[in-house]
């Protein structure tokens, strides 16, 4: 019987012309190369230009997404854009993307769930086409963390930088067995007894201002491999597959030591793993669609592979998709 499931059309990117090295970043705080290579697997991350917000990053990898899907921006009914460094308090900044890519119907709206925002907004917009809702979808993760980092804060400021990830999905007819394309599976959780281990000291309702970036790394650590490989597992009991059955793993790209402690856990073929967190830092909710634009773009990622996504952050939250490409 056939069932209908949220297909991925296209994916793109975009990533600010500043690089910013560790090197660099030496000279502001007491830190070196070495320290954050070894303990993060970071060498360098992306600065949006003074002027280029989050709709500038979010509007450029919506524009290469319709184009590698090869899509008309018009045949969009909804954008749901996920951030945690949002252009304004309000309006939601989806509906600039909406604005800047001439689209006056439809959807447009923001979702926060920190670094788990991709993977959160995957179900959402699963759910929604896969009701009847809409039919095609934009679905953006773009963030400008330096904006709310504190820059002489060594312990939070080297690990994050800026950029935009995006893909289209469509509600389509499946055959409904093993060959079936799209989202296969969702998962997600959160936990708010540990909102103070990541957090941001500001916002509209507390201080009035947008406040900076406060992480208690080591508790974050310690609970990021547990819950990523917990939430996974609930992904494979779902699905009946295994960690061998997967062609991928495109994780959140927050700290290599943890990605490969997860994958490690779960069993998972280093060879498999999709890394870009030595290129970007921690891009929040834009690292999973910078990645798996890389694997696209570099043709390891092949039509009717089977793609492992995951995420853990800020609240906490966490979760994880299955897709097949
Ligand atoms: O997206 C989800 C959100 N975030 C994360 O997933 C991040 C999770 N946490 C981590 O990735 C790691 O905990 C960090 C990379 C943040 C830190 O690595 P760690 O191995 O847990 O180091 P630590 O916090 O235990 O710190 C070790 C030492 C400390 O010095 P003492 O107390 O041992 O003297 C820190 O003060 O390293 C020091 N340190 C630094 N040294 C040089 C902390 N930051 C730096 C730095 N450069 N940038």
């Amino acid at each position: 019987m056939s069932v209908t499931r949220s297909v991925i059309l296209g994916c793109g990117c975009y990533l600010p012309s500043r690089v910013l090295t560790n090197e660099e970043l030496a000279h502001t705080v007491d830190t070196s190369d070495e320290w954050i290579v070894q303990r993060t697997g970071i060498h360098e991350r992306r600065i949006a230009a003074t002027g280029e917000l989050t709709s500038d990053l979010a509007l450029h990898a919506a524009q290469a997404a319709l184009a590698h899907a090869k899509v008309d921006a018009q045949s969009i009914d909804l954008i749901v854009l996920a951030t945690s460094t949002p252009d304004n308090t309000f309006p939601a900044t989806a509906v600039s993307v909406q604005a800047g890519l001439g689209i006056t119907h439809g959807a447009a709206f923001d979702l926060q769930a920190v670094c788990s925002g991709f993977v959160y907004g995957l179900a959402t917009i699963d759910g929604l086409l896969r009701g009847g809702m809409f039919k095609r979808a934009l679905l953006i993760g773009a963030e400008t963390f330096s904006r709310i980092l504190d820059w002489t804060d060594r312990t939070t400021c080297v690990l994050f930088g800026d950029g935009a990830g995006a893909v289209v999905m469509e509600a389509q007819e499946q055959p409904g067995n093993a060959s079936d394309r799209g989202l296969l599976t969702t998962h997600l959780r959160s936990d708010g007894r540990h909102k103070q281990k990541l957090y941001v000291d500001g916002g509209p309702s507390s201080t009035g201002t947008v406040g900076h970036l406060r992480m208690e790394g080591r508790e974050v650590f310690r609970h990021a491999v547990a819950m990523i490989t917990d939430v996974v597992e609930d992904a494979f009991k779902a699905t009946g597959y295994t960690a061998a059955d997967i062609d991928w793993f495109v994780p959140h790209q927050a700290n290599k030591r943890i990605i490969d402690g997860s994958a490690h856990k779960l069993g998972i073929d280093p060879g498999k793993i999709v890394i870009t967190v030595d290129r970007h830092g921690n891009t929040s909710a834009a690292s999973i669609p910078l990645a798996l634009c890389d694997a696209i773009t570099d043709r390891r990622i092949k039509r009717g592979d089977l793609i492992l996504l995951e995420a853990m952050g800020g609240g906490f939250t966490w979760g994880a998709a299955l897709v097949r490409w």
